[in-house]
């Protein structure tokens, strides 16, 4: 059995850059689908920023995944989740990607999270997160994070449609609304609780009314 370490990817891992770019490019061409396409530079940069993840066994580069800020740190966006084809259906993915969400949220508490996907893997993954599917207009509209498209071979479909839909899904997770969320059934819980005992000491003031009679 081989041991997988999933770490943040530092300065060690730089020399990654280039496979992971051509795990990437292989695979969507692989797929057929498009894919804004990833220069090891850019990686480089991400891993150096603290902001990757990286699955390695041994010296073996098995996962990885990165994280982009967009519109002055109200966004980000996970991507370049990629599994390396030998270490795939192992859930390897959703162990990446966990990693990376938990990361993320630490780093970034108020900003959003999202995603556009065509993969399923990756939607199944995000919707066990706790993402939701939005339109695109629920995305950040940094200018910059939508000229990352212009490498994808559905460009024209995104622009033709003013931006608006594409093939890929967009899907958002919200931490202040999970906040809400957890507040609302920590609050529901507790009024059951509050009606709960009410109703016992009720229940027992009675049996004691009867048992007095
Ligand atoms: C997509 C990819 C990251 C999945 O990696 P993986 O480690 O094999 O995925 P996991 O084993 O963690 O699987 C996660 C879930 O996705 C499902 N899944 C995995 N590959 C799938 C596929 N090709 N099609 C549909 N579902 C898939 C799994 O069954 C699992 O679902 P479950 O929780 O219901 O069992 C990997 O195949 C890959 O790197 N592909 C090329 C790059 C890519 O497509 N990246 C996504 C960019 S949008």
């Amino acid at each position: 059995m081989e041991q997988i370490v999933i770490t943040i990817a530092n300065h060690s891992h730089t020399h990654f850059a280039e496979e992971i770019c051509e795990v990437i490019a292989a695979s969507a061409a692989i797929r057929g689908t498009g894919i804004a396409k990833r220069t090891p530079e850019y990686i480089r940069t991400k891993i150096e920023n603290g902001n990757a993840t990286v699955a390695l066994v041994g010296d073996t580069f098995a996962g990885f995944c990165y994280i982009e800020v967009w519109g002055h740190n109200k966004y980000v966006a996970h991507s370049g989740l990629i599994v390396h084809p030998e270490y795939r259906n192992l859930g390897l993915a959703k162990k990446v990607k966990e990693f990376t969400f938990n990361h993320s949220l630490k780093k970034f508490p108020d900003a959003k999270i999202f995603g556009i996907t065509t993969g399923l893997a990756v939607m199944k993954i995000n919707s066990e997160l706790g993402y939701k599917p939005v339109t695109f207009s629920e995305l950040t509209d940094d200018p910059k994070f939508w000229q990352g498209c212009q490498t994808c071979t559905n460009f024209s479909i995104l622009t033709s449609k003013d931006y608006k839909m594409c093939l890929c899904t967009g899907m958002l997770f919200d931490p202040a609304k999970q906040v809400q969320k957890k507040q609302s059934w920590f609050n529901k819980t507790i009024v059951k609780l509050i009606k709960d005992k009410k109703q016992r000491l009720l229940e027992n003031n009675k049996k004691v009314t009867s048992w007095k009679k």
